[in-house]
């Protein structure tokens, strides 16, 4: 019987990406089981498997850990009630593998017991027969165990796993994630990438309800939400004030388009800006803790000053963090909340967050290879749409091409490097100065063989119909572009 595993376990297990798993499947290396991998396949696929977890998933890991808020030490480790219930589970599994082996051990030796009596009963030279009947159990029993120990490190590093994290996977649409440490059932999905339903995330609003379908969670903390009875017996729930004990199937409900991302007002704080270059800062806000910002990568903010002063800019960091936001200010004198920026806040200093606005976001659940082109301060969206798309894990590949007017090094390319050093399926290149369309078509060429299966989100460009029309000359279709223009 096959011992199936969920693919973003399979992954984590491999040390590789989803979307690299997911590419093995496509190509018909791995064959799926209702969404599930079989152990023996995956050990056959990658027989390095790392089981001192320094794949591509601890890089990745990495990443997203400088996109999200930092976690207190305590935070970082489930609870002792929920690390007790998860204990007990791995437990029972290796409960039931020895009582199994012990099963399967009984059983040879019968076979041996057995085989020695038939042969004594034909009179035939037991010496010989039964030596070459045991050779024979003895290799098959030492095949199987073979086949076996590298299962059994699997399965060891995946029942480690399982008492660390919690797999979790919602329906209709199939995503997955895993929760760790203390976090809630939402605020993990939201560290994922996830655009799962949610309003206050401290139990008041309901938007956050769901119903457990599979496994169990624990609660922990009050809401004022009323769940009816009715609803309880159905196993809805809040999925802010509850996390996941065992590996978790829900039933909820995710925005699939920025028209589902409804309009928040808040009220929060700029606490720092950062001076990128002479004519750049970065300003960091925080939201509170809450009342975070809900929006899709890619979508921009308005941002206003108790004086009045207001501008309306992308957001430059992941959605996986919806408490920290980072925006791009390039000095422009006609823009009064920019000059505000530039001339010195007095920090910290209150803004209003009006939004989000904007259909610039990533296509829902593709694994197509992605290419992002940025042209001079066009990053600030394509910086929130690569993070988002680590976080996701989904894509084959991810490209980026940063495109700039001046020759000098372009501000944030440590953090593009860092990303290219640290994914194997990411690529980074540099256009400055005086470059040509040729040379942007040519290192399009270069990053994907068959442009045809690129998805392409381009940033910054204030004319993007020129390159538009060679893309598509190119071979890349024209549903497949987004782009976002800035004036
Ligand atoms: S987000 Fe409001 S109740 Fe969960």
């Amino acid at each position: 019987m096959p011992q199936l595993l969920p693919t973003s376990r399979a992954a984590r297990l491999a040390g590789i990406s989803r979307g690299e798993l997911q590419r093995r499947i496509r190509t018909g290396d791995l064959s799926t089981f209702e969404g599930s991998v079989d152990i023996n396949e995956l050990i056959k696929l990658y027989p390095e498997i790392n089981l001192d977890g320094s794949g591509m998933l601890e890089k990745v890991r990495d990443i997203k850990a400088n996109a999200r808020p930092k976690k207190r030490y305590e935070e970082a480790i489930p609870s002792a009630e929920v690390l007790v219930s998860r204990l007990k589970a791995v437990g029972q599994d290796l409960f039931h593998a020895r009582t199994d082996i012990h099963r399967l051990e009984k059983l040879v030796s019968e076979i041996k017991g057995r085989m020695q009596e038939i042969c004594a009963k034909r009179e035939c030279d037991p010496k010989q027969e039964l030596s070459a009947l045991t050779q024979w159990i003895d290799k098959a029993f030492q095949t199987f165990s073979d086949s076996s120990k590298s299962a059994a490190n699997v399965r060891a590093k995946d029942a480690f796993m399982r008492i660390m994290a919690a797999h979790i996977k919602l329906l209709p649409s199939g995503h997955e994630f895993f929760l760790e440490g203390q976090d809630t059932l939402l605020a993990a999905s939201v560290r994922s990438g996830l655009y799962v339903n949610y309003g206050c995330t401290k139990g008041n609003c309901g938007s956050c309800k769901a119903r457990l379908v599979e496994g169990e969670v624990h609660q922990v903390r009050d809401h004022d939400y009323i769940l009816s009875e009715h609803e309880k017996s159905m196993g809805y729930l809040l999925m802010c004030s509850n996390t996941a004990v065992t590996d978790v199937v829900l039933e909820a409900a995710e925005a699939e388009s920025a028209a589902d991302i409804p309009q928040q007002r808040i009220r929060a704080a700029i606490r720092k800006v950062e001076s990128l270059e002479e004519d750049l800062r970065l300003l960091h806000i925080t939201t509170p803790r809450t009342h975070t910002l809900r929006f899709m990568a890619g979508q921009s903010i308005r941002l206003t000053l108790d004086q009045g002063e207001t501008t309306l800019q992308p957001v430059a960091s992941c959605p996986c963090d919806s408490l920290n936001l980072q925006i791009l200010l390039r000095r422009n004198d006609a823009d009064p909340f920019i000059n505000a920026v530039f001339t010195g806040l007095e920090l910290p200093e209150t803004v209003t967050l009006v939004g989000p606005e904007g259909d610039f976001v990533l296509r829902n659940d593709v694994s197509n290879p992605l290419l992002f082109i940025a042209v001079d301060d066009g990053f600030a969206p394509i910086r929130s749409l690569i993070e988002h798309a680590i976080s996701m894990d989904n894509a084959e590949s991810v490209q980026l091409i940063r495109i700039t007017r001046e020759t000098k090094t372009p501000f944030l390319d440590g953090l593009c490097r860092s990303w290219s050093d640290a994914l194997d399926n990411f690529s980074y290149r540099h256009l400055a100065g005086d470059w040509q369309l040729e040379q942007l078509l040519e290192s399009v060429r270069a990053v994907q063989e068959n442009p045809s299966a690129l998805h392409l989100y381009i940033a910054g460009l204030a004319d993007p119909q020129p390159l538009l029309e060679s893309l598509i000359g190119l071979g890349i279709e024209r549903e497949n572009i987004r782009w976002q223009e800035i004036g």
